[in-house]
């Protein structure tokens, strides 16, 4: 009785609003204006205002969530009636069933569906490797090893797919791609990144949005709106912790980090999520320069952008740039955040009041809300929520289907690298006897990594039934080898630090005996942001162990590195026959491997990084320097334990007749065919990179640098003459005098092992 009062005293002080509310379903820019114009300021606020499932749903005498989850009738109410809130995320603690879902958006929906509110509310979930919080979706690799497919139309179909299956459970918004550029191998989210190169990021980037957003003028009921993060800076912490600052000079940023967030802003993407830490001093959240100057106003970017969780807080308590929670609010929507995830309950109470009182005060201009407003309004237009948040649940009949899974299997066999094979030690021979050790051996966690089913991935209570590890789907694969597990090592959590401990090892050192081939899968325990830190880069004692005693056992040795980051084995990469960087391969990375090491696959990922050989030395691929200095193999030589780009396969096509098709040297167009052949007796898929050399410019050129590429696929007998098409545009740097230019003088342009010569007759600016 007491909490109905209260919410009516609330509802008159604070949200009521009598005035006729004007009702679209399908609101022309005018019909927006006219909403905007007809909204209150707490209204208005409560547009920018976005909360966590948590803070609307029922909970039981602990506070913990109910079993199935349900919304709060009463929470809800007060959300939607007195602060007028207009965007839910996430997912509670832990993967939902479709029914669960169905609840959800039929509960969070019905005030709009109902007509007793005119703006629709917007739910958004991190479905970033597939949807990974609805019980039976399908699980892609996470980023990392999409990007070492190299293959961009792999990652248009897990963006379709993952939009498709997000739609289906009432979510028309997705907060990936990630597109910070992974150039800090101690971050605890290098797996979220598609890698260190700008131009890979861009196009791998690049066809995600498309995936997810579709190619229509609006985004229809199977396509979701796009969320690019963490704008911008995010992966480069100069401590390799979470959240830490990062230092990047002006050069750089436009360079490297900027390029695959403006090229996603061009393709139309709806939304942007902000960097929690802080580049060059000014944390991302308030940093004016970046949000409004750069982004939206010299990027033209229509949608907009949210803030990440509790980010303008963070402002208060960890950045201190506001002195009180109150003008974190401020600082931030001022810089240009429009949607801030508060998210909890009851601080979104306080942000709304704040808000609300600071537009009163003149601190935020009407101008500013009614901007923000108009972005988030017109994000809801876009995805057709005012015609129904509520999609037809019975239109998705793919959900999770063999089809989808097909897909997800396609996208991990193209990501597995292999790195080594001496010996020619894989495939695997049938009569063979294998030991599968390792904590990865058994694993269906360390397949996925955090993101999947929960928030940090551990739990494997909620993992998809059915799914096979690497373990059992070596022993399906090879029906008639004998094949055993010893797991010999376990990964733990101490003190919130990554631990591990021998398991068995006797059983594992008597199993060595028995076994010719040893399968070691090793690697990370899931992990993501704050709880993904780690204070070394090397890959744990233990489980290198592991490796030196089978090799001290005489056997051959395949190492299986299932990594969200690039771990450092110099020391038992020597001891090691065959080494596979899997990545973070997902549900369908276990049959994907075991097709791949059993021969019934062809090995076609490439490195998406540069793996760094010793832990105090991290270089990537395009380094500035001499090319002596490079190829010198001594003292200060760039050394990496594999570069960018590297990988085998059983079968080679090989590539030859790199020529200019046409080129024109004074505006610096420029075309160049290559002849790929496969001359072997199986299918071929191998990518071919065109990397361009500046010999000599004003500020030091990079060794090479990647300017594109192409995924080939051979048949047997088959050649295919590729052109890849230039411009002036793929010439230009940033000069001495801080301008995009394109430096007149030579260039050179490398294929494989063949190089051809540009001569730049004159400077073009840009
Ligand atoms: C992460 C974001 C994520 C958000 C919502 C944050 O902690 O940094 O990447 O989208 O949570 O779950």
């Amino acid at each position: 009785m007491k909490a109905l009062y209260s919410l009516f005293v609330l509802l008159v002080l604070f949200g009521f609003n009598s005035a006729e509310k004007l009702h679209f379903t399908n609101p022309s820019e005018q019909d927006i204006e006219a909403l905007i114009a007809s909204m209150s300021i707490e209204e208005k606020v409560g547009q920018t205002c976005q909360i966590t499932l948590d803070a609307i749903h029922k909970t039981d005498e602990k506070g913990g969530a109910l079993i199935p989850e349900q919304i709060d009738p009463n929470k809800l109410k007060e959300a939607i009636d007195v602060y007028h809130v207009g965007s839910v995320l996430n997912v509670g603690w832990h993967t939902l069933s479709m029914d669960e879902w169905i609840s959800i958006m039929n509960s969070v929906h019905e005030p709009y569906m109902t007509k007793q509110t005119n703006i629709p509310i917007l739910y958004g979930i991190d479905a970033i490797h597939g949807v990974n919080y609805t019980v039976g979706g399908t699980l892609f690799p996470q980023e990392i090893g999409l990007a070492a497919t190299w293959n961009p139309s792999l990652a248009e179909r897990m963006g379709q797919i993952t939009a498709y299956e997000c739609r289906a459970s009432g979510i028309p918004w997705n907060f990936s791609p990630v597109l910070d550029l992974g150039r800090q191998p101690l971050w605890s989210r290098h797996f979220e990144t598609l890698g260190e190169d700008p131009v890979l990021g861009t196009q791998m980037g690049a066809a995600l949005v498309r995936g997810y957003q579709g190619s229509g003028k609006e985004v229809d009921e199977f396509h979701v709106a796009a969320c690019l993060k963490h704008f911008v800076g995010y992966s480069a912490s100069f401590s390799g912790r979470d959240r830490t600052p990062a230092f990047i000079p002006e050069k750089y940023m436009q360079e490297l980090y900027f390029p695959a967030f403006k090229e996603a802003v061009a393709q139309g993407a709806l939304t942007l999520m902000i960097n929690s830490g802080v580049v060059n001093g000014i944390p991302g959240h308030a940093n004016y320069q970046l949000l409004t100057q750069t982004l939206k106003k010299d990027w033209g970017f229509k949608g907009f952008v949210v803030s990440d969780w509790e980010d303008f807080i963070m402002l208060h308590t960890v950045h201190r740039t506001a002195p009180s929670l109150a003008e974190a609010a401020v600082q931030a929507f001022n810089a240009g955040v429009d949607m801030s995830m508060v998210p909890s309950n009851p601080q979104y109470k306080t942000y709304c009041q704040d808000m609300v009182a600071a537009v009163k005060n003149g601190q935020i201009s009407m101008a500013r809300l009614d901007d923000a407003v108009r972005r988030i309004l017109y994000v809801k237009k876009q995805l057709g929520l005012f015609q129904s948040p509520l999609p037809n649940f019975d239109q998705y009949s793919l959900f999770g289907s063999e089809d989808h899974k097909k897909a997800a299997k396609e996208a991990a066999l193209e990501s597995i690298t292999l790195l080594k094979n001496d010996g020619a030690v894989l495939p695997l021979q049938t009569n063979q006897r294998i030991l599968v050790a390792g904590p990865g051996a058994a694993s269906i966690n360390m397949l996925n990594g955090a993101w999947t089913h929960t928030w940090q991935g551990l739990d494997t209570s909620f993992n998809t039934p059915g799914v096979l590890n690497i373990y059992q789907a070596l022993k399906y694969q090879l029906p008639n080898t004998t094949i055993s597990h010893a797991k010999g090592v376990e990964l733990y959590l101490e003190n919130d630090f990554e631990a591990s401990r021998f398991v068995n090892l006797d059983a594992y050192k008597k199993a060595l005996k028995k076994n010719d081939i040893i399968v070691i899968c090793v690697g990370e325990l899931p992990s993501t942001e704050k709880p993904g830190d780690i204070r070394s880069l090397q890959l744990d004692q233990k489980q290198k162990e592991l490796v030196r005693l089978a090799k001290a056992a005489n056997k051959k040795v395949v190492l299986v590195l299932l990594e969200a980051r690039p771990r450092i084995i110099n020391d038992i990469e020597p001891l090691c026959d065959a080494i596979i960087q899997a990545y973070l391969p997902g549900d369908h990375g276990g049959m994907a491997l075991s097709e791949l090491i059993s021969g019934k696959a062809d090995f076609s990922g490439r490195l998406p990084y540069t793996y760094p050989r010793y832990d105090g030395v991290i270089e990537f691929y395009d380094h500035p320097g001499s090319v002596a200095r490079a190829k010198s193999g001594q003292f200060n030589a760039y050394n990496p334990q594999w570069d960018f780009g590297f990988g085998l396969s059983y079968n080679y096509a090989q590539i030859s007749n790199v020529q200019f098709v046409n080129k024109n040297e004074a505006t610096g167009d420029f075309s160049v065919s290559v002849t790929v052949k496969n001359e072997t007796k199986q299918l071929t898929k191998t990518v071919v990179p065109v990397y361009l050399s500046d010999l000599y410019a004003s500020t030091t050129p990079e060794l090479k640098r990647l300017i594109g590429f192409n995924k080939v696929v051979l048949n047997t007998g088959e050649t295919k003459t590729i052109i890849f098409k230039f411009s002036a545009n793929d010439l230009k740097r940033i000069a001495a005098d801080g301008k995009w230019r394109a430096e007149k003088g030579t260039f050179e342009i490398k294929i494989a092992d063949q190089t051809l010569t540009f001569n730049l007759s004159n400077d073009i600016d840009f």
